[in-house]
This record gives structure tokens, C-alpha cells and sequence, in this order.
């Protein structure tokens, strides 16, 4: 650090030339986040000294959190949505990891009884083979890190030809050692929703509590315009067994980076595995923290008020009907070159294959160097898939009708230079 302050003036030409190094999101095909919406970024200005770990400090940012919550899972259709219990994240890793973290302590306690750990209890425990989570193979990478974080082994249930979890293969995967499942409204690589209704009734035939991953999904599904076919679907607390949900406002919520909300149906569902994380406090405003981080961005909790009461559910389905429509003329822009969806996209995400589909690996191969040239020639940040040898576009909001003309423009001259088309 250099011995004396630079001036304001320099330190914002520094600033302006790495923030000229970053994107501004002009030819952004691969993001899940988007630029916010500028009543959030107010709000966050606003509230730019405020940490929701210190409750009694911050009482005002506080009663927004329980707003956010109650505002969400009002929308996830939650039918009290009072008893609702949850917190803002940094974001949708987060919010699984405390999901799973949850699953694994209410799993452990139920080796106790009231009265403490018995040594039977404790040799019974020491025996268990490794506990497992049974999640579909689309998962996000974040259950990778739970699983070595949280020393759990991820039992991948197969997925159908739209990349939705089959139910009989998440059920046949369950055993003695299992502490949850998780179903996914809107996969990262394809926007598909799993059958979480199924999943629910697995979940409580087995006694089992059901995480829903819908970081991305979670500010789509529930606002797609009534005449799309997946308007309407049962993905959340509708659905019985569902004990958490996770959405993300930073992603299609519009608000600032970081934000993440985690609901749980209720504080009861918590009642065992609460114990286990709570701690207390003695020098905070609060007796106990329950939350998987101390300290707490209050002015992540302000954009996401602000941004969710200023546009409201009205503003929301404004917002998806433009990523929906997007995305209809980005289907309608592939097939004028003569390529078409991977899979019938139910949100805002398209995959497109641009290999002769005989050899995955070659496939595979072939798409990554599409998504490199398109880069290197074009600018255009696109993304490729895992779970299939495909490009992967996400319609954000802050793509327009122009981008994705031009985008297929390059795309078509690249393709019909590697004689593709
Ligand atoms: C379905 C899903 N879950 C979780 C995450 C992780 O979210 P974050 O990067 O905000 O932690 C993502 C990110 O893309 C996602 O798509």
C-alpha cells in the first residue's frame, strides 16, 4: 500500500480503467446475472453501512429481510406465507449449502433423544457409511462443493430427454443413509423444471425434506405469461413435501450482486438441525446467529426490497414476458440458418448443437471451438454446456432484438466458414 491516499480525481480514473476492463453486458449471451435495476442500486447506496448479523442495530434493514421473505414466499405459494422463515444470501451457492447443512444436522439428530448423545447412539453413528443427497445429474457445481464441504456423497438421479429429473431414478437411488433431495425449477444449463410434484410425494413417502434449487428460476416460472404452457407449474411450497426453496435476486430478481434468498416452509421444519447451527452471541445485538455468515450486506437486503416492491408482480411478468419473447425470436432467428433448439426451451435459455451429433467428443470439441471463435472474432460471450455437446445462450434482460440478429449474423458466416451450413 503506498504510504499516502491518492487523490479522489486519480483514484476514479483508476477505477473508470478497470471498470473499462469489465463487461457492460453489450454481447453478454452467458450471464444468469443481469445489469440491476437502478431502484436497487439506490436502495444499496442508501444502505451501504448496513449488516443484517447485528439485528438490533439494524431493526429498519431487518424488517425489509422479513418482508423479502414473506414477499417471496408469498409468490412461491406458500399458503401462510407469515410462518415462512428464511434469510437473504450471498446467492444461490449459499443458499444450498445451508439447505444441505440442515438436511445433514436434522438427519444426525435424529440419532438423539432429548436427553443427549447415549454412547449406543454415538456407536451407532460411528458405523454409518457415508451419508448421501440424491439430486438430479443437471445439478448446479455448487452441490460439488457441499458435498466435500459437508463430507456427502451425491447420488446423481438420471434425467429424461428434456434434462428433467426422472422420479423413479431419484427414488431408486434413496437408502438408510440418505438426508434429503433436491429438485432444480430451472437447470443452469437448460432452464428445465424438474417434476418437483413428483419429487414431493417421494419426499414425503420416504420422510425426507425436498430443497428446491430455483436460483435461477425462482423470478421466472411464477410470472410467465398465462398462455405459456408452463405457466402455472408446481415447483414450491405448493407442493407438501417441499420443505426449502432458494431463489435469486441477482440473477432474474434484477437486484444487486450479492443477493440470495433461502425460505424454509417453516421454523419447525428447522426445529432439530436449527440447534445444531445456532450460536450464540454474547457481544452482538442478538442472543444467537443462525445464519451460515456473520456479518450480513443490509444494502443487498434494501435493493431486493426496493427493487420487488417497486415493480411487483406486474413489473415481474413484464420482465419475463420480455426474456420470453426473446427468446421466441431467437428460435425463430436459429432456424432462418437452419439450426433449432437442442431442446424445446421452457424459459429463457437456448441450447443449439452445432455438431453433426455422430461422436460427442468430437461434438463436444466442435462447440468449444464455435464458442471460442465467437468470442475471439465477434466478442460475443456465449456458453457451452456439460450435460450435452451444446451452446448455451441465456436471453437476459439486457439483450435486445438487435444483439440476437447480429449474433446469428456471425454465427451463420462462422458456421458457413467451417462448412457447416
Ligand atoms: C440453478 C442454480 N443454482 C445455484 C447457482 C449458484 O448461484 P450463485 O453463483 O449465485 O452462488 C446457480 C448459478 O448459476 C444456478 O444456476
Amino acid at each position: 500500500m503506498n504510504e499516502k491516499g491518492l487523490p479522489e480525481k486519480e483514484l476514479f480514473d483508476e477505477l473508470g480503467f478497470f471498470s473499462g476492463a469489465d463487461t457492460n453486458f453489450k454481447k453478454v449471451f452467458s450471464s444468469m446475472c443481469t445489469i440491476p435495476h437502478p431502484i436497487a442500486v439506490a436502495a444499496q447506496q442508501l444502505f451501504s453501512h448496513s449488516n443484517v448479523g447485528d439485528p438490533g442495530l439494524f431493526q429498519g434493514t431487518c424488517r425489509m429481510e422479513a418482508e423479502i421473505i414473506r414477499m417471496s414466499a408469498s409468490f412461491l405459494n406458500h399458503s401462510d406465507p407469515n410462518t415462512a422463515f428464511g434469510h437473504l444470501t450471498s446467492g444461490g451457492t449459499e443458499s444450498n449449502i445451508e439447505a444441505v447443512l440442515h438436511m445433514k444436522n436434522r438427519f444426525l439428530s435424529s440419532f438423539f433423544d432429548a436427553d443427549g448423545e447415549t454412547e449406543n447412539q454415538l456407536n451407532q453413528l460411528n458405523q454409518l457409511s457415508k451419508l448421501n443427497l440424491v439430486l438430479p445429474k443437471t445439478a448446479h457445481f455448487s452441490f460439488e462443493k457441499i458435498a466435500n464441504l459437508l463430507d456427502i456423497e451425491l447420488k446423481k438421479a438420471d434425467i429424461d430427454s428434456k434434462f428433467k429429473v426422472v422420479p423413479e431414478s431419484a427414488e431408486s437411488l434413496i437408502d438408510e443413509n440418505t438426508i434429503g433431495l433436491i429438485g432444480i425449477a430451472g437447470n443452469t444449463e437448460f432452464g428445465s423444471c424438474d417434476p418437483i410434484d413428483s419429487l414431493s410425494e417421494i419426499a414425503v413417502r420416504h420422510d425426507l425434506p425436498l430443497h428446491v434449487d430455483a436460483a435461477f428460476g425462482g423470478f421466472i416460472y411464477p410470472f410467465l405469461p398465462e398462455s405459456d404452457k408452463n405457466s402455472g407449474i408446481k415447483f414450491a411450497f405448493d407442493c407438501q413435501g417441499v420443505t426449502s426453496v432458494s431463489i435469486d435476486p441477482h440473477k432474474t430478481g434484477l437486484s444487486v450482486i450479492p443477493g440470495g434468498v433461502l425460505i424454509f416452509r417453516n421454523e419447525s421444519v428447522l426445529s432439530p438441525s436449527l440447534d445444531k447451527i445456532k450460536v450464540k452471541t454474547p457481544y452482538l445485538t442478538s442472543k444467537y446467529q443462525s445464519t451460515l455468515t456473520g456479518t450480513r450486506p443490509g444494502s443487498s437486503v434494501a435493493a431486493a426490497y426496493a427493487v420487488m416492491k417497486h415493480l411487483g408482480a406486474e413489473g415481474y411478468r413484464k420482465n419475463v414476458a420480455y426474456c420470453m419473447d426473446l427468446t421466441c425470436h431467437f428460435q425463430k432467428e436459429l432456424s432462418k440458418i437452419n439450426l433449432k433448439p437442442y431442446v424445446n426451451p421452457e424459459i429463457n435459455i437456448i441450447t443449439v448443437s452445432v455438431g453433426d451429433g455422430k461422436d460427442k467428443d468430437a461434438d463436444r470439441e466442435k462447440t468449444e471451438q464455435i464458442r471460442s471463435r465467437l468470442l475471439e472474432k465477434y466478442g460475443w460471450n456465449v456458453s457451452a454446456a456439460k450435460t450435452a455437446p451444446v451452446l448455451r445462450f441465456v436471453l437476459m434482460p439486457h439483450v435486445t432484438k438487435e444483439d440476437i440478429t447480429a449474433m446469428i449474423s456471425d454465427l451463420k458466416e462462422l458456421l458457413e466458414s467451417e462448412n457447416r451450413i
